[in-house]
């Protein structure tokens, strides 16, 4: 009851902090123009692989929600078929009440019901013993397993986790008993060189650096305190430098994240070397204020912004995108700078 609480306030402070066209650490990052594009816009191709997997789409769907009542399978039912519609990758959210409690699986099994066919990650934290990440990946037929790390929330979450240590430990032991590829996320503070060696060392499959620049979850466990400690309201590693910094040390997958709600965004992301970039925040916002449709029509207008952007930049391909010359510039350059990173 606790948890489903939980989640439907993370859904409400979600909206209410929800603000597009703000400045984003990838406004840093320009693709120099080119004035001829070898590329034609009909033959631009948007499938995606990383980890043995193939989809075909270069935005996923975030993990947000499950458990719960009506809410959220509503919610759940509708990403799921705009991710099967636009041939997305889809997570569910954190799979632990249900791995508890039997009646919550219903809204994260309607996912896989819903898109049968579809790129499907399930979901849990690094606290969870190997048996419950398996469990997770069972009961939705996972293709891949995100395991978030969200050490900042639960610190300022009143009743959240206070002891993160052996989780490194914890998190290799799921790898290696996963039976699907490993995911480890960052929900909005950013994955950094060091961690992204670390998790390199044991062996995880995939990264999301998930940076700073959209939910803030410090912002929305503060918005649900008595007395909120504003400590780490601007903590955290821009989205920017968390997914330069992940690819510098990690040599498998990397997917971005945090405040991805713009098509240029996501190409220069992929142009960085990202596979995928993932988007959680911003479908939520347009699924509540302009439902199941204005969803569909969003995700279809992204999708054909990025093909106008990829044709303008000469790349027809995801792969291409990483021949097209970049620029860093600003505080991500600074950033990387002190940082060591060429
Ligand atoms: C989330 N996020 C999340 N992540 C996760 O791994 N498990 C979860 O259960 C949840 N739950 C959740 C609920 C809600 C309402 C939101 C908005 C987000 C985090 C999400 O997947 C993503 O990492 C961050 O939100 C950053 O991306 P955006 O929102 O800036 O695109």
């Amino acid at each position: 009851m606790m948890r489903a609480k939980r989640k439907a306030e993370h859904i409400r402070h979600a909206m209410e902090l929800h603000q597009e066209g703000k400045k984003h650490s990838m406004d840093d990052l320009v693709l120099v123009h080119n004035s001829l594009p070898e590329a034609k816009l009909s033959r631009i191709d948007l499938t995606v692989e990383a980890g043995g997997l193939k989809w075909g789409s270069p935005v996923f769907i975030n993990a947000m929600t499950g458990g719960g009542g009506e809410q959220t399978e509503f919610i759940n039912r509708s990403l799921a078929m705009t991710a099967k519609e636009h041939k997305m990758a889809m997570a569910v959210g954190s799979q632990m009440s249900a791995i508890k409690d039997a009646s919550q699986r219903k809204t994260y099994e309607i996912v896989r019901k819903t898109n049968p066919d579809g790129v499907i990650f399930a979901n849990i934290g690094s606290e969870a013993s190997p048996k419950e990440a398996g469990e997770a990946v069972e009961m939705i037929g996972a293709d891949a397993l995100q395991v978030h790390l969200n050490a900042v929330q639960e610190l300022v979450m009143p009743e959240g986790d206070r002891d993160f240590s052996q989780r490194l430990d914890n998190l290799s032991a799921i790898v290696s008993s996963s039976k699907v590829p490993v995911i480890v996320k960052e929900v909005g503070f950013g994955i950094s060189m060091e961690t992204a060696a670390e998790l390199k060392r044991i062996g995880v499959h995939m990264i999301d650096a998930g940076g700073t620049g959209g939910t803030n979850f410090s912002k929305i466990e503060n918005l649900r305190r008595k007395h909120p400690i504003s400590d780490f309201d601007s903590w955290g590693i821009t989205a920017a430098a968390a997914l330069i910094e992940s690819l510098s040390a990690f040599p498998g997958p990397v997917f971005a994240s945090g405040g991805y709600t713009s098509p240029l965004h996501i190409v220069k992301a992929l142009a960085a070397g990202a596979v995928s970039a993932g988007m959680a925040g911003a479908f939520l916002h347009v699924l509540m204020t302009e439902g199941e449709k204005g969803l569909m029509s969003y995700a279809e207008d992204l999708h054909n912004r990025i093909k106008v952007i990829m044709t303008a930049a000469g790349a027809e391909s995801i792969p291409s995108l990483s021949h097209v010359p970049l620029v860093i510039k600003g505080d991500t350059f600074h950033w990387l700078e002190q940082r060591g990173i060429e």
